[in-house]
């Protein structure tokens, strides 16, 4: 009997749990008979822990304890944009953490939030080990297709905290295609069109018979239906500050049922062609008197407020369908995704880009999860499953002088690849080299996602430019990226360490392990009656929790410091001689100077210009064989 893999879509608002036995996909309700679960979690007085939609119900009354939209958050840095407008819009509190990561303060406990996306794992664990009366241990969890090396590691770790083996990270448009295409025999090219709670995808795949080829995918991680929340939220609030002179947005409570009418009214709009929107008592004015609001929106008005945001998406379409060579009309189909993708006015404007019905024999909720079943099933069975051709959505840079990025691998190159490049020492009897790692299109690497730096060490010492380390960068089929270095002289590999990442250290991660964290969630299934969807095979169910291998990159991360980076400046500088290093130029270039005052200043920010970190294959070295190089 074969092993159960469940498939889950975490999603940013909602998350869906999934299997596919014998061919059969099916979704997996919760103990309320919802096939999603809300994205939401409650951390009460006494400790404990809720997740789903009666964690969603506090965050009206329980607003600092209760998080919602921690993907949004996922892998990445306190500076960036996305972090600052959660401060902005969330009541819960969120900190700063070593190396710039993010933490979550509730009832003075700091969660990563790996932490908190392993909580809704582990709640999405327990519906699928109620429904299918057995142990579940392995998963195929779905990330957007845009997310970038931090985002999908910190997922990766996430379900390692929650007790899953992570058979894959999956793309979310390419298990969707799966949903769709798997075994039916077609041979087609489509769209997939999802637009989420957080954030917005649009992949093009080829899909065949057992071979579902992503040609090209691009995205938008701050669009998504949680904007058009916004949209009649300012609206609201602009009125009722217009007409009683209070500013809801100042009122946390307020501001929350704000939010839960506005989405509710959006949902509305989805079926009827308008709203109501009745919140009693929403404030106190200055006469000390409760105000209501009562409105009524229509879908005309609605259309008018979000039109821009679907426009927004369409110009992320234009520029896969670019990369992918193809104009809409080549399209054979248009999936949706995603609880957005039910508004008439989204349909009907995906109907208008893409010239042709969008197709809607497919939940947009469940087919992302469903897909992600399918996929998980055919990993565990090995045979007759479907060969998958993904992309990486986002270019792998190297750090250059000047604050200027290298591509290593373009964006949308087909993965697992991998690719090398010979790097040098720069001072004699160096020890050490290091490279800094971006993701992302920008030639500026400040506009870039860093993934961390890497650090070799335990190479053959010799005088500077004589020692030739072959590096080679690689994206798994998870989509995440593996940095290895061998000494050419000897053979030897030499030890990688990263020394920068936003992500949790293989010793914080073994700890939060061993905290049993996800212990606390009071699953809603644990209330729930069992109910086998075969009892046979439940039987023999596996019952161990098996630790899945180590995972690549954040290990021996714990040593990151400020200080190890820093000092790292000065030793570790390594010229890549492949892209035609000259080491003359590089002396001439490099102002020793300044990198030393920038290792007495530890505090100061990794992303000063100026302490970039030395990659000589830039043009500052002349090693563009592009004339062109010289005017950047
Ligand atoms: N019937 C509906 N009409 C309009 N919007 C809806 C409807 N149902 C759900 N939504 C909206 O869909 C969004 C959530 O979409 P979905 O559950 O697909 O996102 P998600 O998978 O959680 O997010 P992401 O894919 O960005 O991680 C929310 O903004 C929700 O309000
Ligand atoms: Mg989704």
């Amino acid at each position: 009997m074969a092993e159960i893999a469940v498939g889950i879509d975490l999603g940013t608002s909602n998350s869906c749990v999934a299997t596919s036995r014998d061919g059969d996909v099916e979704v997996l309700p919760n103990a309320y008979g919802e096939a999603t679960t809300a994205s939401v979690v409650n951390l009460a007085a006494d400790g404990s822990i809720t997740v789903g939609n009666a964690a969603k119900a506090n965050i009206i009354h329980d607003p600092k304890n209760t998080v919602y939209s921690a993907k949004r958050l996922i892998g990445r840095y306190f500076f960036s944009d996305e972090v600052k407008k959660a401060q902005a819009i969330c009541s819960y509190e969120i900190v700063e953490a070593e190396n710039h990561g993010v933490r979550i303060k509730v009832r003075e406990e700091l969660f990563s939030l790996a932490e908190l996306s392993a909580m809704v794992l582990r709640e999405l664990k327990s519906i699928a080990e109620a429904r299918l009366g057995g142990s579940v241990t392995k998963a195929v969890i779905t990330v957007p297709a845009y997310f970038n090396d931090n985002q999908r590691q910190a997922t990766k770790d996430a379900g390692r905290i929650a007790g899953l083996e992570v058979l894959r990270i999956l793309n979310e448009p390419t298990a969707a295609a799966l949903a769709y295409g798997f075994g039916k025999g077609l041979n087609q090219r489509v769209a997939v069109y999802d637009l989420g709670g957080g954030t917005f995808d649009i992949s093009v795949l080829e899909i065949g018979e057992d071979v579902f080829e992503v040609l090209a995918t691009s995205g938008d991680t701050f669009l998504g239906g949680d904007d058009f929340d916004d949209r009649l939220i300012d609206l609201l609030a602009d009125e009722f500050l217009a007409s009683e002179k209070v500013n809801l947005r100042n009122d946390p409570y307020a501001l929350e049922k704000l939010k839960l009418a506005s989405e509710s009214a959006k949902k509305q709009l989805s079926v009827d062609a308008r709203a109501e929107i009745r919140i009693p008592d929403i404030a106190t004015v200055a006469d000390g008197s409760p105000r209501s609001i009562e409105r009524v929106v229509t879908a005309e008005e609605f259309n008018a407020l979000v039109m821009d945001l679907i426009m927004r998406s369409f110009k992320v379409c234009d520029e896969a369908l670019q990369q992918a060579g193809i104009i809409a009309r080549d399209l054979d189909g248009v999936i949706l995704v995603g609880g957005p993708t039910r508004l008439p006015i989204v349909r009907d404007s995906v109907r208008e880009y893409f010239q042709q019905d969008p197709k809607t024999d497919v939940d947009p909720d469940e087919v992302v999860a469903m897909g992600a079943a399918i996929h998980a099933a055919s990993l565990v069975n090995q045979g007759g499953d479907a060969y998958l051709l993904d992309v990486t959505p986002l270019s792998l840079q190297i750090g250059v002088a000047g604050g200027l990025a290298e591509p290593v691998i373009e964006r949308n190159t087909p993965v697992p690849i991998e690719q090398s490049r010979t790097f040098t020492t720069f001072k004699d009897h160096q020890e050490a080299v290091a490279i800094r790692v971006y993701q992302g299109e920008s030639r500026e690497t400040s506009e870039n996602e860093l993934l961390g730096q890497f650090e070799f060490s335990g190479f053959e010492k010799g005088r500077r430019g004589e020692v030739a380390i072959d590096v080679s960068f690689e994206i798994d089929t998870d989509g995440i990226v593996n940095v290895t270095a061998r000494d050419r002289a000897t053979g030897q590999a030499a030890s990688t360490r990263i020394t920068l990442s936003s992500g949790l250290s293989e010793g914080e991660l073994q700890q939060i392990i061993d905290d049993g964290i996800t212990d606390r969630v009071a699953t809603s299934a644990e209330t729930a009656q069992p109910v086998p969807l075969d009892e046979a095979d439940a039987d023999t169910a596996p019952e161990t929790l098996e630790a899945p291998g180590p995972v690549p990159l954040t290990e021996d991360a714990d040593t990151c410091e400020m200080k190890a980076y820093a000092q790292a400046d000065i030793d570790a500088l390594a010229i890549d001689t492949e892209a035609g290093g000259d080491l003359a130029a590089l002396e001439e270039d490099l102002d020793v100077d300044a990198l030393s005052d920038d290792a007495d200043g530890l505090g100061s920010s990794i992303f000063d210009d100026d302490d970039a970190l030395f990659d000589p294959a830039g043009e500052d070295l002349g090693a563009d064989p592009e004339p062109s190089g010289g005017e950047r």
